[in-house]
């Protein structure tokens, strides 16, 4: 499995976290990795356009709340990110809304850890069911509108 997987300058112990907790996963590591302040928005760029190239099977995003990234990264086409609180989302995100990218705060307190909220997306599936398969489909026409 490839994960595609970014943070600011807030975001490296998560990222950290993330990657060493699933050393079977290949991570591309888009930065930024040091602790000089960088702007979320070219952070988000940079793994969005690396995942829209092809070969990756999701993106991570981290910034200090997650709002950041994720605002950033919905605004690219074919990329739908998901803000994060816990497993439960995490599998929903992919249940129900087919999300490409998991959007995850550093500066809060999370009740579950970044692996069992990963675990729990890699774990899922986009359901079959019709009713989620037409909203995913309005979501991509919404794209037209922009
Ligand atoms: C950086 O100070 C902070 O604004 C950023 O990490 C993120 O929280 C933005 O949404």
């Amino acid at each position: 499995m490839k994960v595609v997987i970014g943070c600011d300058h807030t975001g490296l112990n998560v990222k950290q976290e993330i990657i060493s907790s699933f050393p079977q996963i290949d991570f591309t590591d888009i930065g930024t990795n040091g602790s000089i302040s960088v702007d979320y928005p070219k952070i988000a760029l940079s793994a969005a356009n690396l995942y829209l190239k092809g070969g990756c099977d999701f993106g991570i995003l981290i910034c200090g709340t997650g709002i950041g990234v994720s605002i950033a990264a919905n605004k690219i086409k074919g990329i739908y990110a998901a803000l994060i609180f816990n497993a439960f989302m995490a599998k929903m995100a992919k249940e129900h809304n087919r999300a490409n990218f998991l959007a995850f705060a550093s500066r809060i307190k999370y009740e579950e850890d970044f692996k069992t909220m990963v675990s729990a997306y890699i774990g899922e599936r986009f359901s079959e069911e019709e009713r989620h398969v037409r909203r995913a489909m309005q979501i991509r026409e919404l794209e037209k509108e922009l």
